[in-house]
């Protein structure tokens, strides 16, 4: 196979941050090193490109040694704002400015890019980069999980690290006053941080968006786990699960809606957190490390072979890679057939309505 070799290339992170993103840099940056490839990073996703002079940082293998790896966040910087090809002009209405941010990447003589982001930066950037015909390779990460394509995206473990902590800290002041304890946590339209934080953190009840509940016989399962022993009861409420109907017209948080609507029905003491960005915080736990690591590789490697318009994925416990047009097809839910929801059923967590028989 003939190798491809590049003179630079740039690698950025777009979206909303989450822990691991600096692990994928400098992967990238030492696997493209090793070949000899110069690396720019290019900071705040699409928007620093828009800035003159486009803002940049120079990678060098001595730039990432030491404790990125460690690093939550993203030393880059990232946005989830200013759609170049309808960005604000400043007089409420919009532009096309994606010719801009293709000129700037060409102009700083960057030959290939590696995308850090969510599938709606893969979206984003295969539009941009077009014109152009530019190689370019994607890394999925979102805390959220619902990236089609690959099992697993970066940063997804360390928000459930962080949800299971959560519930262990909950449990014991739910235990002292026989309370049930409400967590809402992130993840978006998709269940995953629900469902595999919910079972980390032994939650008797995990609502997720995919799977529809009802919130009498939710209470029937809380009823029935207390009856015989008054004891402390976790329930994980999914951001994207809908409102319980009686609640729908005073907007509250959907974890809070429940908590009253279990309060009401059990007349146990219900409590709400909501846990917020502390699941994007912090450092990245050992896998989404691992994931950075070998996705960073991974991305490189598919460069060199001359590919493009790929994903770098995670698949039965191997990095691969696929074609962008099977990554682009999300956003991901959670198939209430899996076996890991097969597997909170059989823990006795209620799930909601519809599902198989335990
Ligand atoms: O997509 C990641 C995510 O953290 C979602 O789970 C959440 O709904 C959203 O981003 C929060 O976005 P923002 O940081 O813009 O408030």
């Amino acid at each position: 196979m003939v190798e491809v070799s590049f003179k630079k290339i740039g690698v950025l992170t777009s979206g909303g941050d989450c822990a691991g993103l600096n692990a994928a840099i400098r992967a990238v940056t030492a696997a493209a090193a090793g070949r000899g490839w110069e690396v720019v990073g290019l900071r705040k996703g699409h928007l620093g490109l828009l800035e003159t002079p486009p803002e940049v940082m120079e990678l060098t293998e001595d730039a990432v040694r030491g404790d990125l790896l460690r690093a939550g966040g993203t030393v880059l910087g990232t946005t989830t704002k200013g759609d170049p090809f309808a960005y604000p002009d400043g007089k409420g209405g919009v532009r096309d400015r994606s010719l801009e941010v293709l000129s700037a990447i060409q102009g700083l003589g960057i030959e290939a890019l590696v995308v850090i982001g969510g599938d709606g930066s893969m979206r984003l950037f295969d539009r941009l980069l077009a014109p152009a015909n530019m190689p370019w390779v994607g890394i999925p990460k979102t805390i959220d999980n619902d990236v089609p394509g690959t099992e697993f995206a970066i940063g997804f473990f360390s928000a459930v690290e962080v949800v299971g902590i959560a519930l262990d800290r909950l449990s014991t002041t739910a235990a002292s006053h026989r309370r049930i304890m409400v967590l809402e946590v992130m993840g978006r339209d998709s269940g995953y941080i629900a469902l595999y934080g919910g079972i980390a953190g032994g939650a008797d009840v995990i609502l997720m968006p995919e799977v529809p509940y009802d919130l009498d016989r939710m209470a029937d399962h809380v009823r029935h786990i207390t009856h015989d022993r008054p004891s402390p009861v976790l329930v994980v409420v999914a951001e994207g699960v809908a409102q319980p109907a009686e609640e729908r017209r005073k907007k509250a948080n959907v974890g809070l809606a429940i908590a009253r609507g279990l309060e009401a029905r059990t007349g146990i003491d219900a409590r709400c957190t909501v846990l917020g960005h502390v699941q994007r915080g912090g450092a990245p736990v050992v896998f989404d490390r691992i994931l950075g690591s070998t996705f960073g590789a991974r991305a490189v490697s598919v460069l060199a072979a001359g590919g493009t318009k790929r994903m770098v994925a995670w698949r039965g416990g191997l990095v691969t890679d696929i074609p962008m047009t099977d990554a682009v097809t999300g956003p991901k839910f959670v198939s209430p057939d899996s076996q890991i929801v097969r597997t909170a059923r059989r823990l006795g967590t209620y799930l909601g309505e519809g599902l198989e028989p335990r």
